[in-house]
């Protein structure tokens, strides 16, 4: 019999986790060992856009160009925001977008994978898929405009340093003491 007083079976927690944060600040890899501990299935949006779109982020960035990106970027983000038990990497740029950040808050715990650009730079391979990875001093200039939204992030990790289980095991941390948080402000 189910009872209105009696702790919930399974513990609360968010229906989503959303990582956000610049590019190279780990969201892919922590995000799938987030998923794997929490239980929950992982989506990358970025992924879902190349899937969607059937062509890799660069081409979709040279063909149609960065705000046709935005745009897919919205409705991916619209498409996630409706969806359960879910770890998503937002792309580094999604949070900075007003319409694209509400979608990603609305009901989920977001969490900025917050990294130094030397390790950020260290981090990103040169190979152009990344279209907006440009030199350190365009790199600089894009983390300084974006940290600011970043920040409206509910709860920020140090993703500079420790391996990818390492930065996972703070998120999780961080998950676990919200949810003891929220049950003894019930009682
Ligand atoms: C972008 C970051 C990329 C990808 C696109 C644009 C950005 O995602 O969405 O190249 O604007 O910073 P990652 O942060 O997953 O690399």
């Amino acid at each position: 019999m189910l009872s209105s007083t009696g702790p919930p079976a399974v513990p609360e927690r968010p229906a989503r986790v959303v990582l956000v944060g610049f590019m190279g600040s780990g969201k892919t890899s922590v995000g799938r060992l987030l998923a794997r501990r929490l239980g929950y299935r992982f989506e990358d949006m970025d992924r879902r856009i190349e899937a969607r779109a059937g062509r890799p982020i660069a081409a979709i960035f040279r063909e149609d160009g960065e705000e046709a990106f935005r745009t897919m970027e919205l409705e991916e983000a619209r498409d996630v925001s409706g969806l359960e038990e879910r770890v998503v990497a937002a792309g580094g740029g999604a949070f900075a977008r007003p319409e694209t950040r509400a979608l990603l808050q609305k009901g989920a715990l977001t969490v900025w994978l917050r990294c130094d650009l030397d390790t950020l730079l260290a981090r990103i391979p040169p190979d152009g898929s990344r279209p907006l990875a440009g030199n350190r001093d365009i790199m600089r200039a894009l983390l300084a405009e974006r940290e600011p939204f970043y920040r409206m992030a509910d709860a920020a990790v140090d993703a500079s340093a420790g391996t990818p289980h390492e930065v996972a095991n703070r998120v999780l941390g961080l998950i676990e003491g919200r949810t003891r948080l929220k049950k003894s402000a019930r009682r």
